[in-house]
């Protein structure tokens, strides 16, 4: 493998590796490496088959299945195991613009981490790039480490033991996008996830935030609310921030545990842009991770 760094220590760029085959034991011991130190890896230029994504990404654990799964009645475009970002529809045909899918999909414009609105949230994502569209559509990545290095210390001591409720419903709820069905709302009610969590692997501590999260635990509604914006707020300024211009072919490997993402616009009802997520789930609850005891979660 190569490594170039694109940043001094939160995005690298990673060549002479064939993401096709299944990572060997000691390509997957050096990729959770480099996933360590950095925590965003592009692999420029992979031809992949989803059956190749997905046996790639099961190198690193065990794989999610999409929440849109969790409707009866959905009608998934790709298999379960993929997370469909894309602006298509079955057939492949560019969405509606008052699609059930492109309202739900635009809360990924918000800053997040990808399912921290489950008990166990995602430890890694890769996501792989069909089709881009020419202008717009970038991803955006915050580092949480950096973020976290940066607050003053009264600040850290008091998010310490910390846990926010964290659900989809409060993402979206933002957007006003309310469309859940009994089913839903009962298969993903609000979690605890702890406001910071340290990285199993680098042994750095970051802050663990998302659009998802809606109280903090122990606090009023408008404290908490307060908090947590202002910490978005602080941990999403430019210096933290790396913009990923996508490539056809590029896959994007990033660390849920220690950054968040958000999609940028772009003329969606123009352009496809055909991007698939392979979600690979952590190994516990972040309270249980963190040794911090729970109170009052709903
Ligand atoms: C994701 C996501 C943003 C984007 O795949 O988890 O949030 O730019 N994607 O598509
Ligand atoms: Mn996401």
């Amino acid at each position: 493998m190569t490594v170039y760094p694109v940043t001094e220590e939160f995005v690298a760029e990673v060549g002479d590796v064939d993401l096709s085959q299944p990572p060997t034991e000691e390509s997957r011991r050096e990729i959770e490496e480099l996933l360590d130190r950095y925590a965003v890896l592009v692999f420029p230029d992979q031809r992949l088959t989803i059956d190749q994504h997905l046996a790639f990404a099961a190198g690193f654990g065990p794989l999610e299945t999409t929440i849109h799964a969790t409707r009866s009645d959905a009608e998934l475009r790709l298999r379960p195991e993929i997370a469909d970002v894309s602006n298509l529809s079955r057939g492949d045909r560019i969405w509606g613009e008052n699609s059930r899918k492109r309202m739900f999909e635009m809360g990924n414009r918000m800053w997040h981490t990808d399912s921290s609105f489950k008990r166990v949230p995602a430890k890694a994502s890769l996501l792989y790039a069909r089709s881009i569209p020419p202008t717009g559509g970038q991803t955006e990545f915050a580092d949480m480490r950096a973020a976290y290095d940066a607050l003053p210390e009264a600040t850290r001591e008091r998010l310490k033991g910390l846990v926010a409720e964290h659900a989809i419903m409060y993402s979206r709820r933002k957007l006003g996008f309310t469309d859940f069905s009994d089913e839903e709302n009962q298969a993903l009610p609000p979690v605890p996830q702890t406001l910071v969590r340290r990285h199993p692997g680098s042994g750095r501590m970051g802050l663990y935030l998302a659009s998802h999260a809606g109280r903090i635990i122990g606090m009023s509604d408008r404290e908490g609310t307060e908090m947590l914006e202002e910490l978005i707020a602080h941990a999403t300024q430019r210096q933290y921030v790396h913009t990923h211009r996508w490539r056809v072919h590029d896959l994007v490997m990033w660390d849920n545990r220690c950054t968040m993402h958000r999609g940028r616009p772009y003329d969606d009802l123009r352009w496809p842009r055909d991007v698939q997520r392979a979600t690979v789930a952590d190994v516990a609850p972040t309270s249980e991770q963190e040794g911090v005891q729970v109170s009052a979660a709903a």
